[in-house]
């Protein structure tokens, strides 16, 4: 599946929010040791270096044109920036901290993955997480549903259905039995987005990646489709403005 910087970065402010609310909550932590999963194009792994002096970072993903993006604004060589699959991420050295915005929804298998990550960790180490919980509103609901179109489905229809994230209480019960604290929490963000279908480009950076990656020269064609179906879901406030109600769970445990 291909990323696009320009794309996933055209909201960077209000996609930053919630990691910037998790960096927040951090805990001091053990080992200078830090890895953040799903960097993308690295600021915010840019910002944990900042913030943790001294410490070893490393950045992983798999989206070569994420990480170069990440190279790039990397000026200093701060950080480690590696290619590789989280799913088969194994860390050399146990790390301090574990953190993850915005990436592990795009992992199945949450239950085998949370207490593997958790355990991954140092003693005294923390897993930090957020992911945006959104499967049944109409930003992807609409999605699922343009993609079983009769023009459609036989490319993409294979993409709809996912629920990837559970409800927040199964993280608890996933990470309390190897963790000393689990905190969870939710957080439903009025994002005010401008622009023509705003609600669409937000969807086209992120959500309907895997969409476009099937559908290669037509991707422009099924996001117009898109754009017309998700429109009356989010009518412009008499100032012009879309709000779009965005969820993101929370969690962060420690060892
Ligand atoms: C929505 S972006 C978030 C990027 C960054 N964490 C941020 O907050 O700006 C999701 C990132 O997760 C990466 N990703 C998705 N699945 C992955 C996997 N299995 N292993 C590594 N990276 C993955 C994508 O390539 C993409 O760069």
């Amino acid at each position: 599946m291909r990323w696009s910087p320009g794309d996933y970065l055209r909201f960077a402010g209000a996609r930053a929010r919630p990691a910037l609310d998790l960096l927040a909550r951090l805990p001091d932590t053990g080992p200078p040791v830090i890895w953040d999963l799903g960097c993308g194009t690295g600021e915010i792994t840019l910002e944990l270096a900042r913030r943790r002096p001294g410490a070893t970072v490393s950045g992983l993903d798999t989206s070569p044109e994420m990480l170069a993006a990440a190279r790039e604004s990397d000026r200093d060589g701060r950080v480690r920036w590696v290619e590789g699959d989280i799913a088969a991420w194994r860390p050399g050295e146990p790390p301090g901290l574990v953190f993850s915005n915005a990436a592990l929804h795009w992992l199945d298998g949450h239950d085998a993955l949370f207490p593997s990550l958790a355990g991954s960790l140092a003693p005294g180490g923390a897993l930090a997480v957020q992911m945006p919980r959104n499967s049944d509103e109409p930003t992807h609901t609409v999605l699922e549903e343009v993609a079983s179109r009769p023009r459609w489905q036989g490319r993409v229809a294979h993409l709809t259905g996912r629920r990837p994230v559970a409800e927040p209480a199964a993280y608890y019960d996933l990470l309390a039995p190897s963790c000393t604290t689990v905190d969870v929490w939710e957080t439903v963000y009025l994002q005010r987005l401008e622009g023509v279908d705003p609600v669409a480009r937000w969807v086209e950076g992120a959500a309907a990646r895997p969409y476009l990656a099937c559908l290669g020269d037509d991707g422009p064609a099924f996001l117009a489709e898109y754009a017309a179906a998700v429109r009356p879901h989010y009518p412009p406030r008499a100032d012009g403005t879309t709000l779009l109600p965005f969820r993101r769970l929370f969690l962060i445990a420690t060892r």
